[in-house]
Formats: C-alpha cells, structure tokens, sequence
C-alpha cells in the first residue's frame, strides 16, 4: 500500500489545506494527515478539536486518515510505515525551512519529502492569519471550510 503523510499544526484546518489534502489523496493508497501535539505551545484548538475539524473538511476523501504524533515526525513514519511527507509550498517564504526540515528528515530517518505547490487561490492563506482576522470580526468564510467558521465564531462569541 502506497501511503503517505501531510503534517502540521491545523490550527485550524484551511481551504489551503484542504486543496493539497485532496490533491496528494489522490496520488495515494492512505494519506495520514497528522496533527502535531506541542505540549509547549497553546493553540486556539485544542489538538481533539483540530482533529475533529479536519475530519470534517476530508469526510468526503474515503483514503484520508486523521491522526495525531508527539516527538518527532520521522519517528511517527518509522512506527507506522509511511516513508513518505508531502508538504504544500505556498511562496518561496516557505521554501527555506521546508527545505531544512526535509533534508534532516532524510537524514534522520532516509524519509523522504515531497512538495505540492498550493493553488494560486489559496497561496497566500495560512492559519496565523485566519485566526487574526476572525478575531477581529473580519470575515474569513471563503477561507475557511463550513465547520471551522461555525467554531471560530463561537469561539468569539464566547470571548
Ligand atoms: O503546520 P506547521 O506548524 O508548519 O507544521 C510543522 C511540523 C509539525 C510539520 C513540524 O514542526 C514538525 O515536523 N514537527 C515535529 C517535530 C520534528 O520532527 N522536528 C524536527 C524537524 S527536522
């Protein structure tokens, strides 16, 4: 079986995310879209809530497990047999450190990394920024998928 992983924070999920979720599931068997637990850094989501969220934006993507991984990223491919990452690359901005992570990673672990350009829609759209601005009562519905709109709304509702 052909399978790879999409990891990262999703704090919360985007339509980015989504574009490239559905582009690399269908290049493969499974795709494990993995959210990183980081004890030492607070998010607006809780890690549960995040994987709920982005298990609802991929129901309809039948190959695409949500799962969660502490430590290191190599270490969770080696446990589960998944020899390849494939990360969505919006501008050069993300190229450096893309680019740093995927060679350690290699040489850690001899796992290799792929990379997806993002669509040009959602090319300058990342979590930082949604949170910002639906904090501050913008509007972020084109942004975002139906389920995590609803929840940051309530989440400002309740602030
Ligand atoms: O969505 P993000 O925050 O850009 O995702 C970054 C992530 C989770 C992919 C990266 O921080 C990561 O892989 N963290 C796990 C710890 C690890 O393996 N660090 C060494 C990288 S060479």
């Amino acid at each position: 079986m052909r399978r790879a992983v999409c990891p990262g924070s999703f704090d919360p999920v985007t339509n980015g995310h989504v574009d490239v979720i559905t582009r690399v599931a269908a290049l493969y068997d499974e795709l494990v879209v993995a959210v990183l637990v980081n004890p030492g850094k607070a998010g607006l989501f809780t890690v549960d809530e995040r994987m709920e969220l982005l298990r609802e934006a991929v129901a309809e993507l039948p190959n695409v497990v949500v799962d969660s991984f502490s430590g290191l990223l190599v270490d969770y491919c080696r446990s589960h047999d998944i020899p390849v990452v494939v990360k969505g690359l919006r501008a050069v901005g993300d190229f450096e450190y893309e680019l740093q992570m995927a060679q350690m990673n290699r040489e850690l672990a001899g796992v290799e990394t792929l990379f997806v350009p993002t669509a040009p829609q959602v090319g300058h759209l990342s979590s930082s920024l949604v949170k910002q601005i639906a904090t501050f009562g913008g509007d972020v519905s084109r942004l975002v998928p139906e389920g995590v709109l609803d929840r940051l709304l309530a989440k400002r509702e309740a602030s």
